[in-house]
């Protein structure tokens, strides 16, 4: 069942090329439609959608961070994200034209449940991204979009969360070509590199020796932070959870913008301290700023580990430890970057001996609110 690798959630990492692929296929036709697999939400209801709140909790709230970053930009429609136990107990603001996004892997998880169905009680259209066929949340839905990772077994969620990002993705172009798209060039190079994925989430999984052998010379440590911005961040948030969630280490994310904010003074000496860099050939000024940031973390005499894009050339020089993913557009980096981070997480996990698929505490859905 685990393919020859030690722990499902090993052989989950390993399924993630064909998990994206699978979530992919075949979804748009050439007019970038998007076939949802359940149910129907009207095209004159889709267009008119003035917002978008996504809920969802743990990682697949980490991907509906991710879906922001990329719906926002390419439809130009406001998107909120929001921790579904928090939802609707702040009484949102909610009509028929906002368009609630749940994500989750389950469809079982009761606090997204909650907050679909009060969702819909305010007359707001629900779409879920779900991986498990027939679950509840994919049954009260207004419409659903599958993610095709195949079953997840290890409580702490990877293949899924890579086909949540994925699946959002393809939510976020077809909103984007219903409501007139404004990127045409932009949209068509991003389905072609959307093709090229999973053979390049399979070369981070090659190429990811190195990042183990680094886990486990890290067995002794308490805390590790992460930092990253824009669409770094929420890759930052969920490399910290899935180390808390396998290895039981203290970690934390931050938006590397927010340092020197407060979290700088956590840098003492020998801190590591993860990095997501933006690539150089994105929005410029970026990167240089999270180049600031390294440069000022290792002043203060943190250990520093990168994970950078393949051809950065700068980042060498600010990094202990440098892990490159290949190019890819700004907005689908977080299939690359992510994949490191997962396997700094279960190879440290791993190394103290714990068990990865079965962490303490958790349960693979929470069906209580
Ligand atoms: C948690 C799981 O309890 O629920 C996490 O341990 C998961 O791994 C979260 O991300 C949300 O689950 P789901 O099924 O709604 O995506």
């Amino acid at each position: 069942q685990k393919g020859g690798f030690a722990s499902f959630m090993d052989k989950e990492i390993h399924d993630q090329p064909s998990a994206v692929a699978d979530t992919l296929r075949g979804r748009l036709d050439e007019r970038g439609k998007l076939k949802l697999d359940e149910g129907i939400i009207a095209e004159t209801v889709l267009g008119a959608v003035d917002k978008i709140i996504v809920v969802a909790c743990g990682t697949a709230f980490y991907a509906g961070m991710v879906a922001k970053y990329a719906i926002e930009h390419w439809t130009r429609i406001p998107v909120e994200v929001e921790l579904a136990h928090e939802f609707r107990y702040r009484d949102p603001v909610l009509s028929v034209r906002t368009l609630v996004v749940a994500f989750s892997q389950s469809g079982e998880t009761m606090d997204t449940i909650m907050a679909v169905r009060h969702a819909q009680q305010q007359g707001a259209p629900v779409v879920a991204i779900i991986n498990v066929q027939g679950s509840t949340i994919a049954r009260e839905a207004d419409a659903v979009l599958y993610t095709r990772a195949g079953p997840e077994i290890a409580v702490a969620s990877t293949k899924a969360f890579l086909a949540q990002i994925a699946a959002s993705y393809l939510l976020g172009i077809y909103l984007a070509e219903l409501r007139g798209n404004k990127f045409p060039d932009e949209i068509a190079a991003l389905l072609a590199e959307l093709n090229e994925m999973p053979a390049k989430i399979q070369l981070v999984l090659d190429t990811s020796e190195p990042v183990r052998e680094l886990a486990h010379s890290m067995v002794n440590e308490r805390t590790v932070l992460f930092l990253g911005r824009h669409i770094g961040y929420p890759v930052a948030l969920e490399g910290a959870l899935k180390l808390k969630e396998l290895a039981y280490i203290h970690a934390e994310g931050f938006a590397a913008g927010e340092l020197k904010h407060g979290p700088i003074a956590l840098i003492e000496p020998g801190q590591p301290v993860f990095i997501v860099l933006p690539s150089p050939r994105g929005k410029e000024v970026l990167h240089s700023k999270v180049i600031s940031n390294i440069q000022e973390v290792r002043a203060r005499g943190a250990r520093t580990f990168v994970i950078a894009e393949e051809g950065d050339t700068e980042a060498a020089h600010y990094a202990d430890h440098l892990f490159t993913v290949p190019q890819t557009p700004t907005l689908l980096m977080p299939l690359l970057t992510v994949v490191p981070l997962q396997i700094f997480a279960l190879e440290l996990a791993s190394a103290k001996g714990f068990d990865v698929d079965q962490p303490r505490n958790l349960a693979k859905s929470v069906t209580v609110e």
